[in-house]
């Protein structure tokens, strides 16, 4: 096929291992010659790649596919594709759900995904790739050498097609080996492996060296992550140190800790390494001792707490953030009373709060009923996030007076708007809500307000110029809402 003709359109759904994989993807279809699209009408390959962690993340995805019938029809030499979590945990099933459908790639194969491609086209039959359960049975720190075609992935990374290279995510592990009881992620992204720290360190220095600023480490259960290196086992701790030392690396962060597997070292160099961000994100997913033990997360409330208290000893102004799952199977008015009490206690930054949504094939299918009902799913995610919203207020609030770092992202979403309708000139708007005004004080044009978040990842907004983009910024704040701090440059 004339690969250099070729273009291509990627939707990417799901979590931050999914954008990763989203980029890497990128990198390699660009080094084949491939373009990027931006409509699914101007493309010749079209491609998702996919959640399966909620029924609806899946429902999405599905109803996109269907939309893309009539693309077929009427351009039948479009390639389509599903990448990710849904084409390894539907497997053939989604051909029959989409027949119009010509792959699915897991997102262990990945590496694969330009060969494939050019099966595709050149065969025009429908192809799946996806991975055969790999060995759970090798002791976890020894997975390493199980790993090296999923490596091709991370290391064929060019950093200059990451859209974003003033940020960027460093995957440390793969895969998951938790299995709590609701979530099919160990299914579809296969046993918990550990990437060598040389090649993480050696990642994030190429990065850094190509001008980002600030790191996320990635994994399921990052906190989880062992490699042996000369006889011995590094573990998380070390890693982050390692990283840490990255000459010209302003901020260090990861996602997501699992609480069971603590290792106060992390919070030693948390408090020790200033690049290291003070912010944790470490889900409890619930309040109630009961489900945590129906969830499998082998943890109780007691000592999620002592956790927490232990890491607001060691960084007292933590920013900590949290995922609950509300409705799980059997849970009752009192059960997610507890939850309430729980987030009340901790005073997070922030929650993510998700109604339970049952996944074929996980123990909670199998063994639990899904038997509390929609609409009080529906009705406990909305309390529990009013109660976040009333925390995150005021501590927000009191931040006002107080001057915040800021590594500047670039324009406010307002502004992006201001300058799009205006064919990027600058142009004077009326203030349209709380979310999109601009700073109080100056009443400067919408159009130049920016926006950059704090060490504590706090979404900041101010005005200031395109030169702020990419710099760290003090900023003095003068108002806030739950989300939102709103300010001026100080410096
Ligand atoms: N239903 C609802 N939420 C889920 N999560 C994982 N599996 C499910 C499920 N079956 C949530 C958890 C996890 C986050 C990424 O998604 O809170 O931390
Ligand atoms: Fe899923 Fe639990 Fe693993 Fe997180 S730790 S990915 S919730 S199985």
């Amino acid at each position: 096929m004339d690969r250099q003709a070729l273009t291509y359109f990627l939707e990417t759904f799901g979590c931050q291992m999914n954008v990763l994989d989203s980029q890497l993807v990128e990198g390699q279809l660009q080094a084949h010659g491939l373009r990027r699209v931006s409509s699914t009408r101007d493309a010749d390959l079209i491609m998702f790649n996919t959640c399966s962690v909620r029924q609806h993340a899946e429902d999405k995805v599905l109803s996109r596919l269907g939309e893309l019938k009539r693309v077929k029809l009427h351009r039948p030499d479009t390639i389509i594709g599903v990448l990710g979590c849904m084409a390894e945990r539907m497997k053939n099933e989604l051909f029959e759900q989409a027949p119009h459908l010509d792959l699915i790639c897991g997102p262990g194969e990945l590496f694969r995904l330009p060969e494939l491609l050019a099966d595709v086209a050149e065969s025009r039959t429908p192809v799946a790739a996806l991975t055969d359960s790999l060995s759970r049975r090798t002791s976890k720190v020894n997975r390493g050498h199980e790993v090296d075609p999923l490596e091709v992935l991370d290391q064929s990374r060019t950093t200059d097609v990451s859209a974003n290279v003033l940020q960027a995510y460093v995957r440390v592990q793969r895969g998951c080996d938790k299995f709590c009881t609701y979530c099919v992620v160990p299914f579809t992204r296969g046993p918990e492996r550990s990437r060598p720290p040389a090649q993480i360190v050696d990642e994030a220095r190429r990065l850094v060296d190509a001008g980002c600023r600030e790191i996320t480490l990635l994994g399921q259960t990052v906190n989880s992550y062992v490699h042996p290196e000369d006889g011995r086992a590094v573990r998380f701790a070390e890693l982050l140190e390692r990283v840490n030392d990255i000459d010209g690396l302003d901020r260090l962060r990861f996602v997501t800790s699992f609480p069971a597997d603590w290792d106060e070292d992390i919070f030693r160099v948390m408090r020790d390494y200033p690049r290291v961000c003070p912010y944790l994100h470490i889900p409890a997913q619930s309040g109630s001792d009961r489900i945590l033990k129906a969830m499998k997360r082998t943890y109780t409330v007691a000592e999620y707490l002592r956790l927490m208290d232990t890491a607001r000893e060691y960084v007292p102004d933590i920013a900590l953030a949290g995922d609950f799952i509300v409705g799980f199977s059997g849970e009752t008015a009192d059960n997610f009373q507890s939850t309430v009490d729980l987030v009340r206690r901790v005073e997070y930054k922030s929650l993510f709060v998700f109604k339970y949504s049952v996944r074929p094939g996980t123990a909670a299918d199998r063994s639990q009923l899904d038997d509390v009902p929609a609409e009080i799913k529906a009705q406990r995610n909305n309390e529990l996030l009013a109660v976040q919203s009333e925390i995150s207020l005021r501590q927000k609030q009191a931040l006002v007076g107080q001057t915040v770092e800021v590594l500047v992202e670039g324009y406010s979403k307002a502004a992006r708007k201001a300058r799009s309708a205006n064919n990027g000139e600058l142009v004077q708007l009326t203030v349209q809500s709380e979310q999109d005004r601009g700073s109080e004080a100056t009443r400067e044009p919408l159009s130049n307000q920016l926006v950059g978040r704090t060490p504590h990842d706090l979404i900041t907004v101010f005005n200031g110029t395109a030169d702020h983009i990419g710099r760290l910024v003090h900023v003095r704040v003068d108002s806030a809402s739950p989300l939102t701090l709103f300010g001026q440059i100080a410096d």
